[in-house]
């Protein structure tokens, strides 16, 4: 008997979320896993990486990755061996944990350092280069699972590497002429939207950024400076002006780089953005769902599940940390509840009004 196409769901009602636990992968077991990768023969596209997994990632037919969405990958080079070029139509964050080197992306060269970020805009190709003498190491953060899940990731081994059709000024022009062409319907703000308009939207450009360490670091060390009763977060978001008010450093996630002065305690919140952090240098602790997890430099922490109730704490020492966040995704959606204080309601961040700080306050009281 052939499986019916229906699916009876009368007077279903949802079960609760069941939230991955937080997991910890420890400096020890990264360092072990870099030594590892760092020993194999090279293999034939010169990409020496393992993933790195939540253990429940094949429970629900998502990932593999480290939470549904993200997926972390720690990538090694040895001096002078590069990678074979390779493109996707899923976006990156690259973040280099170890040495130094260069990536060439649609012929643009990013020469990096320790703790540099960048971006790989979709569909741009790209190959890694160990031009040091020492071994290098990167994260990268992908939403390859998601495109996984809608089962539309498409990848393409050694390209034969057309240009990216460029955003001329010509076409924005022809972008402007197709708005003009749609259509209301009715006084309440609906509109007809003609094929010539749909299949044509205004491009933006996504360009290729590198935000080095050292720049970010000046302006990050200024915030550390702040007041001791600052109830925000002390960081700098790497914006891609390219993903407009949804806050991005790809269209899919944003990254913080965080100073927590040494004794700072976050207030409880959550959100339904997935968290994932690397510290890089003090140490502290989380607590995710009424746990505690202890932390230090060199650990990479899945430290939020989507709407776990998480606050972070640091310890004697000022800590730096990146943490990536599918939060760009979430305000395009209109999925991102943000609970900042759990004795006030959620709220629709990017529909509605968001949250303020204490910051003008301070600075009033200051002067
Ligand atoms: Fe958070």
């Amino acid at each position: 008997m052939s499986q019916s196409p229906f699916l009876d769901r009368s007077g279903w009602t949802p079960e609760p979320l069941d939230l991955w636990e937080p997991i910890l992968i420890t400096k020890e077991e990264i360092d072990a896993e870099i030594e590892r990768l760092a020993s194999i023969a090279r293999p034939a596209n010169g990409r020496r990486q393992s993933l790195i997994v939540h253990p429940r990632w094949n429970e629900l037919g998502v990932g593999p990755g480290l939470n549904p969405g993200v997926r972390v990958t720690l990538e090694v080079l040895k001096p002078g061996e590069e990678t074979a070029p390779i493109r996707h139509n899923s976006t990156q964050i690259n973040f280099c944990i170890k040495g130094s080197g260069s990536t060439i992306i649609n012929g643009k060269r990013i020469k990096y350092g320790l703790y540099d970020t960048w971006n790989f805009p979709s569909m741009a190709t790209y190959r890694h280069i160990n031009d040091s003498n020492d071994l290098h190491v990167r994260f990268c953060y992908s939403n390859a699972p998601l495109l996984e899940k809608l089962n539309v990731h498409i990848v393409e081994d050694a390209p034969q590497e057309p240009p990216l059709h460029v955003v001329e000024e010509k076409e924005e022009a022809k972008a402007q002429e197709s708005i003009a062409k749609i259509v209301p319907l009715g006084d309440e703000g609906a509109f007809l939207m003609p094929y010539e308009v749909l299949i044509n939207p205004e491009p933006v450009e996504s360009k290729i950024l590198h935000w080095p360490w050292q720049g970010l670091k000046g302006e990050l060390d200024k915030l550390g400076g702040l007041d001791k009763n600052y109830r925000g977060r002390r960081l700098y978001m790497m914006w891609n002006p390219a993903t407009g008010r949804h806050n991005g450093i790809t269209p899919n996630f944003f990254a913080t780089i965080t100073i927590r002065p040494a004794g700072i305690v976050d207030r409880p919140h959550r959100h339904t953005s997935a968290a994932i952090n690397y510290y890089f240098q003090g140490s502290g602790h989380s607590v995710v769902e009424k746990k505690r997890y202890d932390w230090k430099a060199g650990d990479l922490m899945l430290s939020a599940p989507g709407w776990g109730i998480h606050n972070h704490a640091s310890h004697d020492e000022p800590v730096y940390e990146l943490t990536v966040q599918d939060q760009p995704l979430m305000i395009y959606m209109e999925s991102l509840l943000w609970q900042e204080d759990l004795k006030k309601p959620w709220r629709v961040l990017g529909t509605e009004a968001g949250f303020e700080t204490n910051a003008e306050a301070l600075k009033r009281k200051a002067s």
